[in-house]
């Protein structure tokens, strides 16, 4: 370590940085834009996730480093202490090809859902630590927590039975990464999610701690992904293969685009509905590809052929996994979905074609109905979501329905209408853009 490390501090503050870390040096020197050091780095993740530093204290250094990025050996560095801030799995033993898939987060991104047991139905065993919602995202565990009894907090013998009988097991990172758990609950309140030094870490933390032997990653972009710069998703893309390859984990990134909302649900228990619809063999055309094609590039990797994974949603095979899938983890595959008591309807006040959806609009809207988070800790309604009656290119007759918004409490609709104000139009059919856009690694 070198006194330019800590850029502009005084003599005095260096020594005493070299001595006893404190962290109001800490987040100055991020927020003057200076290089945090390796010996910073491990000591704040350490001390936060141990709690001797305050949320309000990591809170500020956050939106530092969200205003002033980190560099690839701070990334690198920050993802490795939060790795180390836990356990790491090891499932080597089982002889299995272990492979998974995370997302940098979407609007309508069910993918996860679908796609794990059809993987598994293929004869690849997926071992995948999933979120909850972040920011206007929605996340894999809220989602399947809307089925009645299914739990995702459960341990490693469990996690190792179901790769073994079910070949699948979708968790809480639980003691993997504790620190990413603290940090992805703070950033979530505190406006400091789109950060690409801190979805690189926080997404690599996990995967390189549970285990899985090959990585496939789906880089969002567009207006519903966290990073809304081209540029910026395609250099997060190669920040987390670099972090994958430098850990020795095989690692894949498909940019895909996250302009519309994917498929036609948004929400909780509504996305599990239509992820069900897809395992069944039909579904949206997009949730249809997305889920197909990162089955692929998951098991070119894992090094599995002998099964096509769109077999898996014809012949009931993938549905199969994933009702073992869910009975294992405690939930009841036949039992009704919730519906938010309260709905609202848009409609078409005249015909044409459906344009553009913006997704960061309708992300925003379903989170104020309820499916997301305002407070760390808070609980998401199951039942809050939006369904979508005409993707961009469909034809609108005036006065049909457009969308239509569910939730358990009333005075939550005002506000989600307000952010649908101007997210769509009908009128000239939209610019038609491919799903699959570029792939890394
Ligand atoms: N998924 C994660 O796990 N972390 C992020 O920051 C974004 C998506």
């Amino acid at each position: 370590m070198t006194g330019s490390d800590f850029g502009a501090l005084t003599v005095g503050e260096q020594r005493e940085m070299h001595r006893n870390p404190d962290m109001p040096t800490v987040i100055r020197t991020k927020r003057d834009g200076h290089r945090l050091t390796d010996a910073q780095i491990d000591w704040v993740i350490d001390a936060y996730t141990r709690g001797e530093v305050g949320d309000e204290q990591m809170a500020a250094l956050l939106m530092a480093i969200f205003l002033r990025g980190m560099d690839g050996a701070e990334i690198a560095r920050w993802t490795a202490a939060m790795i180390e801030s836990g356990k790491r799995f090891d499932f080597s033993d089982l002889g299995l090809p272990l492979v998974d898939k995370h997302s940098t987060g979407g609007v309508g991104d069910k993918i996860t859902i679908p796609l794990v047991p059809v993987v598994a139905a293929c004869g690849a065993a997926v071992p995948q630590a999933a979120g909850r919602g972040l920011g206007h995202t929605g996340g894999t565990l809220d989602k399947l927590e809307a089925i009645p009894g299914f739990t995702a907090e459960i341990g490693i013998a469990q996690i190792r039975a179901q790769l073994v009988d079910v070949g699948a097991a979708i968790f809480a990172a639980g003691d993997l990464a504790p620190a990413d758990r603290k940090i992805y609950a703070l950033r979530d309140v505190t406006a400091t999610t789109e950060s690409l030094a801190l979805i690189a870490s926080s997404i690599m933390s996990k995967k390189l701690a549970e285990g899985a032997r090959a990585l496939v990653l789906d880089v969002k972009v567009g207006s519903g992904a966290f990073l809304k710069d081209p540029a910026e998703s395609l250099d997060l893309a190669r920040t987390m293969v670099d972090l994958g390859t430098a850990h020795g984990v095989p690692t894949r990134a498909v940019l895909t685009d996250m302009a519309c909302p994917l498929g036609r649900t948004v929400g909780n228990a509504i996305e599990v509905e239509e992820s069900l619809e897809v395992l069944g063999g039909g579904g949206p055309d997009d949730v249809v590809e997305l889920t197909v094609t990162l089955a692929r590039e998951m098991l070119a990797l894992a090094g599995v052929d002998a099964v096509d994974p769109a077999d898996t949603l014809r012949d009931g095979s993938g549905m199969d996994r994933f009702r073992a899938l869910v009975r294992a983890q405690g939930g009841d595959p036949a039992a009704a979905l919730p519906v938010g008591a309260h709905t609202e309807t848009v409609t078409a006040t005249s015909g044409g074609t459906m344009g553009d959806i913006d997704a960061y609009a309708v992300g925003l809207a379903v989170w104020r109905l309820g499916a997301g988070r305002a407070a760390p800790g808070d609980r998401v309604q199951p039942g809050a979501g939006l369904r979508i009656h005409r993707k961009p290119g469909e034809p609108v007759a005036a006065g049909e329905a457009l969308f239509t918004l569910y939730t358990d409490t009333p005075e939550r609709l005002a506000p989600a209408l307000a952010e649908l104000d101007g997210a769509f139009s009908v009128g000239e059919p939209p610019t038609r853009r491919p799903l699959i856009l570029d792939r890394i690694g």
